[in-house]
């Protein structure tokens, strides 16, 4: 038998609860051990919940208790579950985590706390909800150099984006449904404003790259700005618009961002709706590998957690290894790499598409019915500061700049 204690008791923590006792047979035997839940750590009380009995809020009980072998953090936040995951390892005791916050800001300093003290900090959860993608990519991909990272990274702003195109649901209506299904953040900023994206875009690069990529370093957007007019003008273009977190290695830098991207609808990633995520990663050897599933959400999340129990329990004194340096990545600065975009501008008078065409030499225009008011350019790729330069030049009312895929 081995014992663990689950910190927090929220959409997560109740899953993992649930998981372990709906299927603690599957658990048992894959783990080679009974799991026994000892302590479920949170501030609230449950009354009449199962957890009731097991339920405490003084930490120190479960770091003291040597008998807990594994603490599953899915409190949220950096502290207080950097210190709550710093000191379970220092005891030796393994940690796994479904938080990016933590794993974005401190993973390598645990991963190597871990190491040394011959326990496991591991972190599936933390990117991707259910999706199998941080063994993947530290267990399987490990003959090839990663070359390309791409994908849809968030449940949420994937779930607004699907209702907005499909249903022409609002922007706030919708984002209120994802919260009411759990999927989004406390702080639904971190998802709308593309900042949890960013924090697994950094993960997933820091593996890939062997090196600590900065989430606070790629250059962030998020979806706020999208409007129904942006979507309709996508649907003209048999494209849709998706948050994409993507990296890329050049030489010994990488290029990176987040922000949404108009993508063919012929693309798979155009075809992933609702609360799910989808990743591309591409090897040199391997080519491309894609991992789809749901990106949040109760029992999907709990499951990657419960996973990541199951193997600290066949690991106990024996270290995972997870190759992520503290050397840093260095990041190319977003105006010198190329993009194509669909910029929107107010016809201000009759001669605004004759200055705007002319300014961008080769850009396709586009005009939508409906739409008299304003039309789209689809430029040539070239460096994005050429583009903005243009455009600080031409000084033209740019209604919206989305960027394109290809
Ligand atoms: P919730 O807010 O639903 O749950 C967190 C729980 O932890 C709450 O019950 C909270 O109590 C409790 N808690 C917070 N601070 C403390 C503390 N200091 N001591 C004890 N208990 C505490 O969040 P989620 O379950 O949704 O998310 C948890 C983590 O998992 C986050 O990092 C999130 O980003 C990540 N995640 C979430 C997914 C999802 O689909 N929801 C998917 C993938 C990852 P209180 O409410 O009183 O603050
Ligand atoms: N809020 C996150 C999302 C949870 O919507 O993707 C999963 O990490």
């Amino acid at each position: 038998m081995i014992d663990i204690a689950i910190l927090g008791y929220g959409t997560v923590g109740s899953g993992v609860y649930e998981v372990i006792k709906n299927n603690q047979e599957i658990v048992d035997r894959k783990s080679g051990k009974h799991i026994n839940i000892k302590y479920v750590l949170d501030l609230r009380k449950f009354s009449g919940d199962p957890v009731e009995d097991i339920l405490t809020d003084d930490f120190e009980k479960i770091l003291n208790d040597e008998d807990v072998k594994i603490v599953a953090e899915v409190m949220g936040g950096v502290e207080p579950a950097y210190t709550f995951a710093k000191k379970a390892l220092l005891k030796g005791k393994s940690v796994v985590t479904s938080n990016k916050e933590l794993v974005a800001s401190h993973g390598q300093e645990l991963i190597a706390i871990a190491a040394t003290k011959k326990a496991n900090f591991l972190f599936e959860a933390s990117v991707g909800g259910g999706i199998p993608i941080i063994r993947p990519l530290c267990s399987s991909l490990t003959a090839d150099c990663i070359l390309e990272i791409k994908g849809i990274l968030n449940g949420t702003t994937n779930y607004i984006l699907t209702k907005m195109a499909y249903e022409g649901s609002g922007f706030d209506e919708t984002l209120k449904e994802a919260q009411a299904l759990g999927y989004a953040e406390k702080d639904p900023t971190n998802d709308i404003e593309g900042f949890d994206s960013v924090r697994k875009l950094a993960i997933l690069s820091s593996l890939a790259y062997k090196k600590t990529v900065d989430f606070r370093d790629i250059y962030t957007e998020g979806i706020t700005k999208i409007t129904k007019t942006d979507i309709e003008y996508a649907k003209a273009l048999n494209s849709t618009i998706k948050l994409i977190g993507e990296s890329r290695l050049k030489g010994d830098k990488i290029d990176a961002k987040v922000a949404p991207l108009m993508i063919k609808n012929t693309h798979p990633i155009a075809m992933v709706n609702g609360v799910f995520n989808a990743i591309f990663i591409n090897g040199d050897m391997s080519g491309d590998t894609m991992y789809y599933g749901s990106g949040a959400g109760k029992l999907p999340t709990a499951s990657a957690v419960v996973s990541d129990i199951i193997d600290a329990a066949r690991h106990v004194g024996v270290n995972i290894r997870i190759d992520w340096d503290d050397e840093k990545m260095p990041i190319i600065p977003l105006g010198d790499t190329k993009v194509c975009a669909m910029i929107r501008f107010a016809k201000k008078d009759a001669k605004t598409e004759e200055r705007c065409v002319a300014a961008f030499d080769g850009a396709d225009i586009i005009r939508l019915e409906g739409h008299e008011g304003e039309f789209a350019l689809l430029t040539k790729a070239q460096n994005e500061s050429d583009i903005k330069a243009i455009l600080e030049k031409l000084g033209e009312e740019v209604l919206s700049f989305i960027r394109m895929e290809g």
